[in-house]
């Protein structure tokens, strides 16, 4: 995701600026940008690619005596990759600038209305709405300083937001803010340094002060101050990092797995925020807008993908074929792509993909445009190849996925698919009652996964008790049973261990042969409409010996009784349920790899960006 770097104090700003942005190149980014005041006004320089490229281009302006400003490495989610959109952005008369990391929901209005008065904008990024949404608090006199200007703005923004100001007008003072995008002041020997990630500090200091939702801070060289939107002053405590860089990276986890899994929440809360439309049971999928009437007339939806992305897409065909109504195929790329397949008319394409650069979904793609199909795409990657093609889509705005394996990409792309399965089921035959109670369910999901990410000892425990088995069975039926060929994936991968994830139905069609007590099973079981036939055979493996982990639902004290070990999820909409229960088997992966002392960031012979067939 983007980063933020801000400095003021009594050293050299230029040099301190860019060697925070390299320190916060490790979270991806596609172009980078600084401003100093310099002289008697603000001089800003951008570059499109890596923060090198914005050094040789900062040139002289690195030995100049600026003491003070803000820079920025971006990761496109409006606007393309170019220096227009990098940041930091400024007003009409390049005196506001401003680097920010999240999402402005409403800039398209605030835009529009900017535009009306007069404002001419140079990006098209939401975040240019705020240097000029500043200006004109200042010009119309309703703000007489930077301070009261922010404030103000801040009370129009809808979203998310890190965010650093720095004016010509106002040159020693910074002001920041922060509504669900992290933001950190490290508090040095007269001078402070404000940033996204605490990487970017450390080398300077280690005192740093976390800012809340909802805050801002207004800092000079020399002193600072924290108040709530309603100028109410708040004490902050200022904490001592023991980290080191790499831990900072990691939030302080040890392993970005780790740190991803537990995103996991934040993931889903920032794929599906601003989306979400409870009063109407529906959703808004701005990138789809252009293709409405085509979606209206889909009488099949084809999804495209490899490995978990391709495992998203399976959990989306239940959802699609059970609550929007509309026939759904699920192919692995690799596989279709080759396999002449037969389009009809009013088919659409959708390809899923964390990068937006795998090869085999590309060339799915391909094959799908050569015939004239609409194609969709779920991406993180803004601006990656996939993302170009695609006629419409969804981005999933989770940030990088550092680690290799897929986690926080998984959940996201499944919400994103139950978002389109409201979108297309309201303009079927989807009641309001329906839709209301997806979206609501929807909305909860996140604070419920927190539930049981709270408890990952008792995961770490089971890992630590079950490591040493060399197979495992992963059964699940109709919408777990991709989570269950999800969990198996991941251990293989994470942690090199043998496991077949199988839809429960098919285990007596021969693999029930392998079952005995050194080949354990999961058996993801909640309290769903296969409920009871994942019991039987959880029944049917204990009496040949297996050993059963079992994922039920909270309450459900029954599965006690058939299984060796339980794990509970909370309840919650059944086609929702794949987003609690492949929770606990990230975990489980990503701690049996811990056990085994592997590298599970790097698991071996793998790349993150699979670009070649
Ligand atoms: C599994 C994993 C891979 C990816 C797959 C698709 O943990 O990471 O299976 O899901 O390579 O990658 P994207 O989503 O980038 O197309």
């Amino acid at each position: 995701m983007c980063g933020i770097v801000g400095y003021i104090g009594k050293q050299r700003a230029v040099p301190i600026l860019l060697d925070g942005l390299k320190s916060l190149e490790y979270r991806g980014y596609d172009s980078a940008g600084l401003a100093v005041f310099e002289g008697q006004r603000v001089v800003a320089e951008k570059a499109v690619g890596k923060v090198k490229a914005l050094e040789e281009k900062v040139g002289s302006l690195g030995d100049s005596e600026a003491r003070v400003g803000i820079a920025h490495t971006r990761w496109a989610t409006h606007g393309g990759v170019t220096e227009a959109n990098a940041h930091p952005h400024s007003d009409c008369g390049s005196k506001i600038w401003v680097v920010h990391n999240g999402i402005i929901e409403n800039y398209k209005e605030l835009k529009e209305k900017l535009m009306g008065s007069g404002h001419f904008f140079k990006s098209e990024t939401d975040t240019e709405v705020i240097p000029h949404l500043i200006e004109s608090f200042l010009k119309d006199k309703s703000a007489d300083s930077l301070e009261e200007a922010v404030r103000q703005t801040l009370k129009l923004l809808k979203g998310t937001y890190g965010l650093v100001v720095l004016s010509a007008d106002e040159p020693d003072l910074l002001v920041a803010a922060r509504n669900f995008s992290p933001l950190l002041m490290g508090v040095g020997n007269d001078e402070y340094l404000i940033a996204s990630d605490a990487s970017a500090v450390l080398k300077h200091t280690k005192n740093v002060i976390y800012l809340d939702d909802g805050e801002m801070a207004v800092v000079t060289r020399n002193e600072h101050h924290i108040y709530d939107l309603n100028r109410n002053s708040i004490d902050k405590k200022t904490h001592t990092l023991d980290w080191d860089i790499e831990s900072a990276r990691k939030d302080g986890y040890p392993h970005f797995m780790l740190k991803e899994i537990m995103a996991e929440p934040e993931a889903i809360g920032n794929s599906t925020r601003g989306r979400l439309l409870p009063d109407d049971g529906n959703v808004v999928l701005g990138g789809l807008k252009d293709v409405e009437r085509i979606l209206r007339d889909a009488e099949r939806v084809i999804i495209s993908a490899c490995g978990s992305a391709y495992l998203a897409g399976r959990v989306g065909e239940y959802m699609l074929e059970e609550y929007a109504g509309i026939p759904t195929e699920v192919d692995i790329a690799s596989e279709f792509r080759y396999r002449k397949p037969v389009f009809r008319e009013n088919d659409v394409l959708l390809v899923i993909s964390q990068s937006g650069e795998t090869a085999d979904t590309l060339a799915s793609l391909r094959e799908a445009k050569e015939k004239n199909v609409p194609t969709l795409g779920i991406v993180n990657v803004v601006g990656s190849t996939i993302s170009r093609y695609t006629d419409a889509g969804v981005y999933q705005h989770i940030g990088p996925e550092i680690g290799v394996a897929a986690t926080k990409s998984f959940v996201s792309q499944a919400s994103i698919l139950a978002l389109l399965t409201v979108f297309l089921g309201r303009k079927r035959e989807m009641s309001i009652t329906m839709g209301k109670r997806i979206v609501s369910e929807l909305q909860k999901i996140p604070e419920l996964m927190k539930g049981i990410l709270q408890n990952k000892e008792v995961i770490k425990n089971l890992a630590v008790k079950y490591k040493d088995y060399e197979h495992f069975f992963y059964l699940g039926r109709k919408y777990n049973l991709p989570v269950a060929i999800e969990g198996a994936l991941k251990i293989k991968e994470i942690a090199y261990v043998h496991a077949e994830g199988y839809g429960a139905g098919e285990l007596k069609h021969g693999p029930i042969a392998l079952i005995d007590k050194n080949f354990p099973t999961f058996a993801i079981a909640p309290q769903d409409s296969v409920y009871e036939k994942m019991v039987s055979n959880i029944e049917e493996i204990k009496a040949r010996g297996g050993p059963v982990i079992a994922i039920g639902t909270e309450g459900d004290k029954s599965l006690e009784k058939v299984a060796d070990d339980v794990i509970y999820i909370p309840k919650t909409l059944e086609m929702l349920t794949p987003l609690l229960t492949v929770v606990p088997l990230h975990l489980f992966a990503y701690y049996v790899g811990v056990e085994k002392g592997y590298d599970v960031d790097r698991p071996r012979n793998l790349a993150k960006s699979v670009t070649v067939e």
